[in-house]
């Protein structure tokens, strides 16, 4: 069977730094080019690219197998690929020379390869040495942390059109010695290129972590370096049972990243929320706990007629009034400030949303939001929790039972919940038809009707 009329595997092995790997040798890029100019010669339903592991061939990657005819290709780098697609995937002709077709000495160097990999195993495995990925998995606050430095010191920005570590040093008023150790591991990480003693973005940080781009993320990612003080709390809030108070929150440089952070999470969930939701027989929407503002000003645009409430903290009101603003929506949604918790909702809306709000809360408090909003409702209105949903036992999927941590670190009885818990809730709330809707993405969404 050949579902495709080629299918292309590129070996994307890792293996530990120093060691010789097709990654090493370029192979993630020769990948990109692949992708791109497949899709670019029009090929993307003929030709099938997939990644694949280690073929043991490790010393002339990187190594590439094109099937049906099962064409090698060796020492593959990203200028070969236009050729290889012009010549082999548009014209069926395989580029004769990265073709590697000495099939013994291809086996011989893969026996080998795996002789001497099982060898090293199993005398790091006698040795009780501990396995790469745990080390790597242990060690991962490295890189995050020294990217997370980088956006609080605005380092890409500094770093600009080029300049040596002294120059950057002098822009963001740091130690030029430590400026650039940390550039130089900013290169490692890929972030940064060097060339003499300049430095300059790739395109990726200068596109994503650079101030004027259109596409900066600084600013939302701020609130994840805000929030990697509280997780180095955890310990002690695992003792304690309850997050520990930390100087830096809720300052309003602290709401500013948070709403921003918000903003970059809910921009690209909202259209989905919508979609899923659909807005038929929807007029008026309660948005508790808004944050930017992001999924009224979705339902705004999606639907003319539609108005939209956000009730939220006093703080925040003022920063979503400048996204609702911005966004062009103030005639179609207002702004409360109030507590949730305790103020009264109102009542005839279609639809209440709670948007990544209930792992703020404990059970007790979800379900007392869910029964004052059941009340709040209109006949058949909806209330809709978009959130992390756990598995039945809680331990999965991962994104979801970390977060439950994160909200240990950072609230006094806020964790992740699981279906059965929301689903539990809402229907002791009174409410019917509860289901979950998929999205696509970490979150999905239970869904209940008010009678
Ligand atoms: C995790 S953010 C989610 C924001 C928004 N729904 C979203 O998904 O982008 C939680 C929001 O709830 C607001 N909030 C927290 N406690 C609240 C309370 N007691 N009453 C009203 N809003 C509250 C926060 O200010 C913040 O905007
Ligand atoms: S890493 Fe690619 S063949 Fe070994």
């Amino acid at each position: 069977m050949e579902p495709f009329r080629f299918h292309l595997f590129v070996c994307t092995q890792q293996k530990p730094e120093g060691a010789t790997s097709c990654p090493a040798s370029g192979s993630f890029a020769v990948l990109d080019a692949l992708d791109r100019e497949i899709q670019a010669r029009g090929l993307g339903n003929d030709a099938q690219l997939t990644t694949c592991g280690c073929m043991g061939l490790c010393d002339e990657g990187p190594v590439m197998v094109v099937y049906p005819a099962g064409v090698w290709y060796r020492r593959v780098q990203a200028s070969d690929v236009s050729e290889i697609v012009a010549t082999h995937l548009r014209n069926g002709k395989p580029v004769d020379r990265l073709i590697w077709n000495d099939a013994p000495a291809m086996k011989a160097m893969a026996v080998e390869h795996g002789e001497k990999f099982r060898a090293a195993m199993a005398v790091r495995d006698k040795a009780g040495t501990l396995p790469d990925r745990l080390e790597q998995t242990i060690r991962g606050y490295m890189p995050s942390r020294c990217i997370l430095t980088a956006l609080e010191l605005d380092i890409f920005t500094a770093v600009g059109e080029g300049a040596n570590a002294e120059q950057i040093g002098a822009r963001i008023h740091a130690n030029a010695r430590a400026v650039g150790m940390l550039l130089n591991a900013l290169v490692s990480l890929g972030l940064l290129a060097k060339s003499g003693d300049n430095y300059e973005n790739t395109p990726e940080s200068a596109r994503f972590f650079v101030q004027g781009s259109k596409d900066n993320h600084r600013n939302g990612l701020l609130h994840t370096a805000n929030i990697w003080h509280r997780w180095s709390t955890l310990t002690d809030a695992v003792c304690r049972g309850t997050h520990i108070p930390i100087d830096r929150d809720h300052t309003p440089e602290w709401t500013h990243s948070f709403i921003a952070g918000m903003q970059r999470n809910a921009k690209d969930r909202a259209p989905h929320v919508v979609k899923a939701l659909g807005a038929t027989g929807v007029r008026r929407i309660l948005d508790l706990g808004g944050g930017s503002g992001a999924y009224s000003i979705a339902f705004a645009k999606a639907c003319p007629e539609v108005r939209c409430e956000i009730l939220d903290v006093p703080e925040v009101v003022p920063l979503a009034a400048e996204y609702v603003g911005k966004a062009g929506a103030s005639a179609q949604v207002s702004l409360r400030a109030g507590d949730m918790l305790h103020d009264d909702f109102g009542s005839g809306y279609d639809l209440i949303m709670l948007n990544a709000i209930c792992h703020m809360f404990s059970e007790e408090e979800n379900r007392n939001i869910f029964c004052r909003a059941h009340q709040a409702l209109a006949p058949n209105g909806r209330l809709a929790v978009q959130d992390f949903i756990l598995n039945p036992d809680k331990t999965g999927p991962q994104h979801a039972a970390l977060f439950s941590l994160n909200m240990l670190v950072s609230t006094d009885g806020g964790a992740s919940y699981s279906e059965p818990e929301y689903t539990g809730w809402m229907k002791d709330a009174g409410f019917t038809d509860v289901c979950r809707i998929n999205l696509p993405g970490p979150s999905g969404l239970i869904v209940g009707r008010a009678k």
